[in-house]
């Protein structure tokens, strides 16, 4: 395991993503939405950066098989969102953007339940692994293509605790 970011590092431009947002949305209400699993730790060090008035939903968008650093079929649960979003200035929040598959396919869900507004923040976005027309709107950092683990990000359920954020060696996966 190598480390890419540190926890200063991380605390560093998520500090910076927030100031964008803060500027981005000042003087209205913000509907921040989780990507489950992999934002939360994101998601509690963001929002504590955020003072501005704001509610907090979850979403729930499973990808990767167990056992895999392939994604595999996306399922997407949005039956959790309480409040619900409708004209509402909605911000997903996820870990990583790497093929964009998920945010192509939940941006539309979101869609559908009539938000004022729907953008998107990632904590980091992969090099190189697009395959979807659609791009987050904040980034926290770019980091080259490889597969990481760490500050929400696991492999196979593993590492998410870790408080920086590391790449796997191949002998690892
Ligand atoms: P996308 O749909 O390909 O953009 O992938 C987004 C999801 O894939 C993220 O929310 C992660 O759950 C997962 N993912 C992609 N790359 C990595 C990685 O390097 N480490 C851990 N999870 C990843
Ligand atoms: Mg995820």
């Amino acid at each position: 395991m190598k480390t890419l970011l540190t926890e200063e590092q991380l605390q560093e431009g998520i500090r910076r993503m927030a100031d964008d947002i803060r500027k981005h949305y000042e003087g209205r209400q913000l509907t921040i939405v989780g990507v489950l699993i992999g934002s939360v730790v994101l998601l509690a060090d963001l929002i504590r950066l955020l003072d501005i008035p704001l509610r907090v939903e979850m979403v729930q968008a499973r990808s990767y098989r167990h056992g895999s650093t392939r994604p595999g079929p996306l399922v997407i649960n949005t039956d959790m969102l309480t409040s619900g979003v409708r004209g509402r200035d909605v911000l997903l929040i996820d870990d990583i953007f790497d093929t964009g598959h998920t945010l192509w396919e939940l941006i539309p869900q979101i869609d559908e339940l009539g938000p004022a507004s729907v953008r998107s923040a990632v904590l980091l976005r992969k090099a190189g692994r697009c395959e979807a027309p659609v791009e987050p709107d904040f980034v926290a950092f770019e980091i080259p293509d490889r597969f990481v683990v760490g500050y929400g990000l696991d492999y196979n359920e593993m590492h998410r605790n870790l408080p920086y954020v590391a790449a796997l060696e191949p002998e690892e996966l």
